[in-house]
């Protein structure tokens, strides 16, 4: 189940997230790298990470098709394993990316269908997250962001397949913080969540290395009921 946790990296320098990722070597395979700490620390960051680990490098990239599949050939450059563009993007930037990421086989390409932290009501936020990840699935991509809530209807409309990425998982007595549509390690497994994003609740934790191993644990009871 480590293969399946992504930790974010939501912090800001380079010497911060070299720090946790020493302390979750061995308990992690993936770490997320985010808008924060690329801006502040680049691609020399990106490398040192992919020494040990797998990057998904999550910019959420949303520009004319033109702009984003540049983007895209610059994130395969650097050799991260999965990157993300954002599906409101249409048609044609998503088919775009696509083209980009084809030279770079061992790199997933994903859209972000609707933020875990958005206000809309569940039902219409999971009514747009499968009409985006239909697009997605259409348009060639190997998978999408969305939360727990909604994986299983992305499921039976795109596949088993398709990849689903969740962020918004919270477990115990943990503050959502901003989130608004989480779900606990286990439900999201039972649900059928190929990968899971834990930031704050590993990042901030006393000890990142144990909540990390409690998310792994509770990820394996969601196989087992
Ligand atoms: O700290 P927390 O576990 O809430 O972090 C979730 C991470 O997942 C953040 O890095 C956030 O940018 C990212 N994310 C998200 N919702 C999405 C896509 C990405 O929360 N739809």
């Amino acid at each position: 189940m480590k293969q399946r946790l992504m930790v974010a990296l939501d912090v800001a320098s380079t010497e911060e997230a070299l720090n946790i990722q020493s302390q979750l070597a061995e308990h992690v395979a993936w770490f997320k790298v985010g808008l924060r700490l690329f801006v502040a620390e680049g691609a020399p960051l990106i490398k040192k990470l992919l020494q040990s680990h797998k990057v998904f490098l999550d910019l959420k990239f949303h520009d004319i098709p033109n702009t984003v599949a540049q983007a895209i050939e610059s994130a395969g450059a650097l050799g991260v394993q999965m990157v993300n563009v954002h599906a409101a993007g249409g048609a044609d930037m998503l088919k775009r990316s696509v083209a980009a990421a084809s030279a770079f086989p061992d790199m997933k390409l994903i859209a972000v269908t609707v933020l875990t932290s958005d206000c809309m009501p569940a039902e219409q936020a999971k009514k747009l997250a499968v009409e985006r990840a239909i697009l997605a699935k259409k348009s060639g991509l190997d998978g999408v962001v969305c939360s727990v809530h909604e994986v299983a209807s992305i499921k039976a409309a795109c596949g088993n397949g398709f990849i689903a990425v969740t962020p918004g998982i919270r477990w115990g007595d943990q503050d959502i913080q901003d989130q608004k549509r989480v779900a606990d390690p286990t439900f999201a497994i039972q649900q059928g969540a190929d990968y899971l994003v834990v930031g704050r609740p590993i990042i901030q934790a006393a000890i990142p290395a144990n909540a990390a191993d409690e998310a792994v644990t509770m990820m394996q009871r969601g196989l087992q009921c």
